[in-house]
């Protein structure tokens, strides 16, 4: 089982589409894959046809209130699970701040789910906010995913993963080891500001890039209000097959790199972003 958070301190830069699409694939080519829907926005749970409910989502398990095996969905395809987030949690945010223990309780929910549902890979879908739910989740993933919206200052977004990584790690080590990759997402082929975007980061970032860029596509940012991914509403489009050629490029990467999980989601503490 191997954990990876799906994280940019920017918003609507594509993580929660990255998030869905990438695990419908790995789940259509054989792998069981769960998405954990991190987001207050609940945006990873509509997107799969799901109506967040209070009460109802990996918050209550992780405020100790329900059980995974109460709270994990199986979704109309196969091999693809979610763990559901609701639209009032707000408050548990707060809650979770307050209570020291939630971090350590995200890493040993994540560690524990293999007994009783045995997901090859889990995907953090993450908030935008560079909040306690974000920090958390790249301290308790084996490694963290970056989607960088193809416009100007898109490495903005890599500022606050980065030195999350590198406090938890090796503050000298750059890029951090735990970062896996960076996808580049919403790709206009009609102009030379998309071009230049890559062109950029993969000069900054070099093979950390990933070779499938995502393009820009209507029927992407159509899909989650019919509550389905790519692969099911617009099975054969370009923005399918871009999200497949994705998952192909990520299980070849998932089996040349080593992945360690960290020994304790966060032992080394990291700093809490000052608000406001
Ligand atoms: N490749 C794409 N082409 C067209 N639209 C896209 C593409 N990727 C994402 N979108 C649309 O852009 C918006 C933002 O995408 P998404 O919700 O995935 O970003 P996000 O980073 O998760 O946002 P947030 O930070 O709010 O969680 C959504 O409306 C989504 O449907
Ligand atoms: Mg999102």
């Amino acid at each position: 089982m191997r954990v990876f958070a799906v994280a940019n301190q920017k918003g609507g830069v594509g993580k929660t589409t990255t998030a869905i699409n990438l695990a419908a694939c790995l789940a259509e080519m054989g792998h069981a894959t769960l998405l954990v829907d991190l987001d207050p926005q609940a945006n990873a749970t509509s997107g799969l046809g799901f109506i967040p409910n209070a009460g109802e989502s990996v918050y209550s398990v992780l405020l100790g209130r329900k059980t995974v095996e109460q709270q994990v969905r199986p979704t109309a395809y196969a091999r693809l699970a979610l763990l559901p987030s609701e639209l009032n949690v707000a408050g548990c945010e707060i809650e979770m701040a307050q209570n020291d223990e939630f971090r350590g309780r995200l890493y040993q929910l994540l560690r524990s789910l293999p007994v009783v549902f045995p997901h090859e890979f889990i995907f953090l879908d993450c908030p935008p906010s560079l909040g306690i739910v974000m920090t958390t989740a790249i301290a308790s993933a084996d490694a963290v995913l970056v989607p960088l919206q193809c416009e100007y200052f898109a490495l903005e977004g890599l500022t606050r993963v980065f030195q999350i990584l590198q406090e938890l790690g090796n503050p000298r080590e750059n890029p951090p080891s735990r970062l896996f990759g960076v996808i580049m997402t919403m790709f206009d082929v009609r102009t030379n500001l998309s071009q230049q975007v890559v062109e950029d980061v993969r000069r900054h970032l070099g093979p950390l890039v990933f070779d499938t860029v995502i393009p820009r596509s209507v029927r992407l940012a159509e899909a989650p209000s019919y509550g389905k991914p790519i692969i099911a509403y617009d099975t054969a489009g370009t923005a399918a097959q871009a999200y497949r050629k994705l998952a192909r490029e990520f299980l070849v990467r998932v089996q040349k790199k080593t992945i360690t999980t960290p020994p304790s989601g966060y032992s080394k503490g990291v700093s809490q972003p000052t608000y406001g």
